[in-house]
């Protein structure tokens, strides 16, 4: 059984089998990147003769934009650019300015390892973009090289951040991605140093994404110890979330100096207001972070379907979804070694 509900336009927004509206398209335009995070992208596997898609495979700017604009008939309010590293798609701001153009198009976010954000805040923030979060895991020089897969732009990230702050991007999001016994002692550091600073800090557990990360269960630092550990430090209360289904929780700091979020995927699964779907760079729509399928998307766009028959199609695979790996991950990391999952570098998170 599916359903639809009728927003004030009277447009038919499809709900999928466990009743989830579609709001979030989250866009990978380009599946390179110019770190190797050995969570991501290790880079025995990600090497120089990796086949990474040519550029004729990636959706071009106007192919993105003609998808956009139909997903926001079924729904879709706010857009995420991810990667890969996006900002290595040339004239970004470019997309950007044509994605805000839409007029149903509320939220522009993008989502960043922060190398070219210095170069580029300007623009991006000129064209459009509202919102921009920077992956940083760790304040520690030789632990971001080593998370980074032998890059040391630690300052140029930090730069980035700062760049966005004065370009009128502000709040800056950090996402820190943190693994136990890899960069969980510098949790306190992060907070400390943006504490007070427009700029929320997000803690993400880290994820059995893609099929290459050797993610084991010990390595996730709970959320709710990361909690307690500022909490001895910094005084902290949890704070309403600022939309249904939003993925961080937020927690504010009682003396005033802002806020810190935990994205809690493993301990605290969130599937069940999941209203995320996602687009890769070569036009494959994902209904889940963790899918092992996707629908092709690119072939009838450049086969000449009119706008009816891709609404069809991705109408029908958000009304069949029932995605909530996060909260099957037990059972479901046991599939058929065949079934594997998306690439993290693929999807953009
Ligand atoms: P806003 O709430 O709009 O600021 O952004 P966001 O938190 O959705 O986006 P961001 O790209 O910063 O993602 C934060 C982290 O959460 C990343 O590690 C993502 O991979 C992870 N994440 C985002 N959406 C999902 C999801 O639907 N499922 C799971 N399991 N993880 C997600
Ligand atoms: N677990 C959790 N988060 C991850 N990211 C990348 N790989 C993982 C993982 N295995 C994060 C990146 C980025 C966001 C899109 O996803 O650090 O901030
Ligand atoms: Fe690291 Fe993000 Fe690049 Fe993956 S896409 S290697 S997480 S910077
Ligand atoms: Fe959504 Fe899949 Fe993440 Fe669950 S695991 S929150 S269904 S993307």
């Amino acid at each position: 059984m599916t359903s639809d509900v009728h927003d004030i336009r009277g447009a038919d927004h499809p709900l999928d089998r466990l009743g989830r509206p579609l709001h979030d398209l989250r866009i990978s335009v380009m599946d390179r990147c110019n770190f190797r995070c050995p969570y991501c992208m290790p880079k025995e596997a990600f090497h120089e003769h990796y086949r990474f898609l040519r550029s004729q495979e990636r959706l071009s700017f106007e192919e993105i934009v003609r998808l956009a604009r139909l997903f926001t008939s079924l729904g879709v309010r706010k857009f995420r650019l991810t990667g890969g590293e996006p900002l290595l798609r040339t004239n970004l701001a470019d997309l950007v300015g044509d994605l805000s153009a839409i007029p149903t198009a509320e939220d522009i976010a993008l989502t960043t390892n922060g190398v070219l954000l210095g170069q580029h805040a300007v623009d991006l923030f000129a064209n459009g973009l509202k919102r921009v979060t920077v992956s940083l895991d760790t304040l520690d020089p030789q632990i971001f090289k080593r998370m980074s897969g032998g890059f040391a732009a630690l300052d140029q990230v930090l730069e980035g951040i700062e760049a966005a702050i004065a370009a009128g991007l502000a709040p800056v999001k950090i996402n820190a991605v943190i693994e136990r016994g890899v960069n969980d002692g510098g949790v306190l550091e992060l907070v400390e140093r943006f504490r007070g600073r427009p700029v929320i800090v997000r803690f993400v557990e880290f994820m059995d994404v893609g099929n290459r990360n050797d993610w084991r269960p010990d390595l996730v630092v709970p959320s709710r110890e990361l909690v307690e550990r500022i909490h001895a430090r910094w005084p902290i209360s949890p704070v309403a979330e600022n939309y249904r289904g939003e993925v961080a929780q937020r927690w504010r700091f009682d003396d005033g100096a802002g806020e810190v979020g935990f994205i809690s995927s493993v301990t605290q699964p969130f599937c069940g207001s999941c209203s995320r779907a996602r687009l890769s760079s070569e036009g494959r729509f994902y209904t889940c972070l963790f899918a092992t399928e996707g629908l092709d998307l690119r072939t009838p766009l450049r086969s000449g379907a009119d706008d009816a028959e891709l609404l069809t199609l991705i109408r029908g695979a958000w009304s069949a979804r029932r995605d909530r790996y996060s909260e099957l991950r037990n059972e479901l990391r046991g599939r058929e070694a065949g079934e594997r999952k998306i690439e993290m570098y693929y999807i953009g998170g």
